[in-house]
């Protein structure tokens, strides 16, 4: 199949979890003119998830539109119509072309989701996990379409990173891998191919290097603030790996860890970290909660 033809073929998105990344997939993915079903437990976190997204694209449009607010209102208008919001995935599915599951970092979770949604979702769906460090092919198995199985993996935040891990597995077919890469394309991500590999290409390097950041942080060697500092200025990123992983939120890293170090005991660099435990069991999540590393 060509791959214009491929493009053809996903005209509506559904997005499960409506969170962080699901709220940025959900805006990108209807701003590059397709229709977006966004899907999460109830009412209350869909209402959440619309305003986050009228927020970003409020930002979004300020620059576009910066001579012309009537345009920018207008540009608002078509995006967010082209979102309808659900707790059913189930309903949901029916007459999409690509699901991304974007809910909580747990196997478990994500594999009673996709075994429920491949009975009813149509034969031809592409499946695809936005996990941060579950192997996809422990996502897939619990599906009988692991040649339509994929990673789409995004970056947060969603509409201002410009990268997308395109992740196939053994099974994943040269069509369904070439669907996914032009999807990517269409919203406006630069993609890069990806083995089913632990953390796959940044999150191998990025998740040991903010763990070791809150090593140093308990040996004493630092402070957050200081070694923040320092990687900022003396390596060039744009946020310290504290501000960093209160941006991705610590129970996102802590259940990566989790994971790793379950799966790869004798792996040094994926070891849990004690402290960023004890802030996830103190409800200190990060930015989403108003309290991390930091307080905001
Ligand atoms: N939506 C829309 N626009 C946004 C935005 C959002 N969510 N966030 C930032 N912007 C835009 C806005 O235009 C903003 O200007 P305004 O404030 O005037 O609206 C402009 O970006 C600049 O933003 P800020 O002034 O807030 O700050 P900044 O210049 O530092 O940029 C940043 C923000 C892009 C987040 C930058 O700090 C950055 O790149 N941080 C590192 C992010 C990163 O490493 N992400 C990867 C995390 S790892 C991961 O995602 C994988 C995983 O599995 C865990
Ligand atoms: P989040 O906590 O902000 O959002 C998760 C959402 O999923 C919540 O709104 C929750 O209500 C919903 N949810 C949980 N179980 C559900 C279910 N069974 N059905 C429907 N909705 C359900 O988390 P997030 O940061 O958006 O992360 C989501 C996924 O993306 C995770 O797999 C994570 O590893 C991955 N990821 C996160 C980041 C990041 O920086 N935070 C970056 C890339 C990938």
């Amino acid at each position: 199949m060509s791959t214009s033809i491929a493009r053809h073929a996903i005209k509506e998105v559904t997005i499960i979890g409506g969170g962080l990344m699901g709220s940025g997939i959900a805006q990108v993915t209807a701003t590059a003119g397709m229709k977006v079903n966004l899907v999460d437990m109830n009412e209350d976190i869909l209402k959440k998830s619309g305003s986050s997204i009228q927020k970003s694209l409020e930002r979004v449009a300020k620059k576009k539109f910066s001579d012309n607010p009537e345009g920018g209102k207008q540009f608002i208008d078509d995006i967010t119509g082209r979102i309808s919001f659900s707790c059913n995935p189930e309903e949901a599915v029916q007459s999409s072309g690509l699901v991304i599951e974007a809910i909580v970092e747990n196997l478990e979770v994500k594999q009673k989701l996709f075994s429920a949604l491949d009975k009813v979702a149509p034969k031809e769906t592409l499946f695809t996990s936005n996990t941060s460090s579950i192997p996809i092919k422990d996502i897939a198995v619990s599906t009988q379409r692991l040649d339509r199985f994929g990673g789409l993996h995004f970056f947060n935040p969603v509409p201002m990173m410009k990268l997308l891990e395109v992740i196939r597995i053994p099974e994943t077919t040269d069509e369904t891998f070439n669907s996914l890469l032009e999807y990517g394309a269409a919203v406006g991500k630069t993609t890069v191919n990806c083995k089913d590999t632990p953390g796959f290409i940044v999150n191998r390097l990025l998740v040991p290097y903010m763990a070791e950041a809150v090593r140093m942080l308990e040996r004493g060697d630092a402070s957050a603030k200081d070694i923040d500092i320092a990687m900022k200025l003396g390596a060039g990123y744009p946020m310290g790996p504290f501000e960093l992983a209160d941006y991705v939120g610590l129970d996102t890293m802590k259940f990566i860890l989790e994971g790793w170090s379950k799966n790869y005991p004798d792996v040094e660099i994926f070891k849990q970290s004690e402290m960023m435990n004890k802030l996830v069991a103190e409800g200190r999540l990060g930015r989403k909660s108003g309290k991390g590393f930091y307080d905001y």
